[in-house]
């Protein structure tokens, strides 16, 4: 076993060691401020009981500690231990999620116009990322596994048919594994991107564990990519926000891509954030897989419960075809009601009644991450949770009301015909009207609508928007989707650029 090493966290506990007097920025003085008499009542703990080790380390850029804008020392150090350990040339620690690792590399590879080879169903920040570089997106659609309606990445096929029409693309941009865990073996598609010298950029926000145990998929890295962002914060146990940007090869530009990186996060990084991924790269380096296999041996059990104990509640079943392909990330359960009785968001909240929170649901499943450490207690309660909910459920109305994820995504546009221009001035000027959803059919959309969770954009400003859309979006709502962003979160109405036509004369 390794010796436990981060030494970025060292460096900060060493700062603190010497108590040193600071006059400096944080406000909080390592905690200090907290420490006030507090009219709080007894309920409440004092906020210095919780914040007060955490604010200790919790300073700014110091001789003793370092600056992620301009790495030296301890944060430099940690980022070359972090690269060494996930397979790539370089690592930059992120604190602003996978979110700025998207921004940051479109950023870094487009000029306004320049076009990108997009998967359709992609983050927001992917999307975003393109509004703040003005590119131009060849929409893919994914592929869609014909028995849960759930989207993959799209097929090699069609992103080599793609690099045949742009070869004077700047990336190919794929997000795999998918919120669901699914996703693909990425070699073939690296291959037909570096076959016309294109880098290819996953965003693996959900595989920062991958290749770090025989259960688990290999890495993007692993399998070529150019470009991979990891949201540290969702698999390993690292504090929220926290995320790792990996680059190999010579593709992609690092002093521009160190730039852009300064522009989209702050010039005041968290410490105990930064620190924290340092801490989790050391544990996998001192543990191994060990780390993972408590974890694993709790959701085996919960399977092989859930598979002998015949409650409604069931594990998704994915087509033969998808089958072949797949590759599905072990830590990660979707469940649906198969009697239809229960939508997924409805099982989530009946789960919630039960003290088990789940990562996310949609109108069918519910998705629950097992994290790393999950405990046998843990799994007894969801068990219990499960077994209560599944003896309710029988007899009550059906749902979703004959409809399922399949027959409303399957006729979704999503292949670009042309490219699509992302610029601000697309739509300078366009005057904005709010109609209800009934009548939005051919409209372009003004806003962008983003189901959260997942947080994939099913309109994008300037989208048109097609029958599919409109009722796939009044069966979300319907079934209780919540809308990141949306002007009227019932979604009842939405924003449109209007014509001509539709302004007083
Ligand atoms: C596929 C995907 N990419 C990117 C993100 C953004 O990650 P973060 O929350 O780390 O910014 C998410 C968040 O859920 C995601 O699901």
């Amino acid at each position: 076993m390794e010796p436990f090493y981060a030494p970025l966290f060292e460096a900060l506990l060493k700062h603190v060691a010497e108590a040193p007097v600071g006059f400096h920025v944080p406000g909080h003085h390592s905690g200090q401020a907290m420490n006030l008499d507090l009219p709080v009542n007894e309920q409440t703990a004092h906020p210095s009981e919780y914040f007060h080790k955490i604010m200790q380390l919790d300073v700014t850029e110091l001789s003793t500690t370092d600056d992620l804008h301009h790495p030296e020392a301890s944060i430099q150090e940690a980022q070359q231990l972090a690269a060494k350990t996930f397979g790539a040339d370089e690592t930059y620690f992120l604190v602003g999620g996978s979110t700025s690792g998207n921004l940051a590399l479109l950023l870094t590879l487009c000029e306004p116009d320049d076009i990108v080879i997009v998967q359709r169903n992609v983050h927001k920040s992917v999307l975003n990322g393109l509004r703040l570089s003005g590119a131009k997106a060849v929409f893919l659609s994914p592929r869609i596994d014909k028995e849960t309606g759930l989207a993959l990445v799209p097929t090699l096929g069609q992103v080599e048919d793609a690099l045949a029409s742009y070869p004077e693309a700047k990336a190919v941009f794929l997000s795999n594994p998918n919120y669901y865990g699914m996703g693909v073996s990425l070699s073939s598609y690296v291959e037909a991107a570096h076959r016309y010298n294109v880098p290819i950029l996953v965003d693996e926000a959900h595989g920062a564990h991958y290749g770090f145990h025989e259960a688990f998929p290999n890495s993007s890295l692993s399998e070529g990519v150019d470009a991979v962002v990891q949201s540290a914060h969702k698999t390993l146990p690292t504090l929220t926000m926290g995320a790792l940007l990996h680059v190999q090869g010579n593709r992609i530009p690092l002093n521009s891509l160190r730039e852009s990186l300064a522009m989209i996060q702050s010039s005041s990084p968290s410490f105990p954030i930064l620190a924290s991924i340092d801490i989790s790269r050391a544990m996998i380096d001192t543990l191994g897989p060990t780390l993972f296999d408590q974890s694993l041996r709790a959701v085996g059990s919960f399977r092989s419960w859930l598979r002998n104990q015949g409650t409604t509640l069931c594990e998704a079943q994915y087509d033969a075809d998808t089958a072949s392909v797949l590759q599905v990330d072990p830590l990660r359960v979707v469940l649906y009601d198969s009697s239809g009785q229960r939508s997924g968001f409805e099982l989530q909240k009946l789960l919630e009644q039960h003290g088990c929170f789940a990562e996310m649901a949609d109108p069918i499943y519910v998705v629950l991450v097992f994290g790393i450490q999950t405990s046998m207690q843990d799994i007894n309660k969801l068990q219990q949770a499960i077994e209560t909910i599944s003896n309710s459920s029988r007899g009550t109305e059906q749902w979703p009301k004959g409809l399922d994820q399949h027959s409303m995504t399957d006729g979704f546009e999503w292949t670009s015909v042309q490219p699509v221009s992302f610029k601000k001035t697309a739509f300078k000027n366009k005057a904005i009207q709010r109609i209800p959803i009934q009548l939005a059919e051919g409209r372009l959309s003004a806003e962008m609508i983003t189901p959260y969770p997942p947080g994939i954009a099913i309109l994008y400003p300037g989208e048109k928007i097609t029958a599919v859309m409109v009722n796939y979006i009044q069966y979300l709502s319907d079934a209780g989707a919540k809308f990141q962003g949306a002007i009227d979160p019932s979604l009842a109405t939405i924003s449109i650029f209007a014509e001509k036509a539709d302004l007083p004369t």
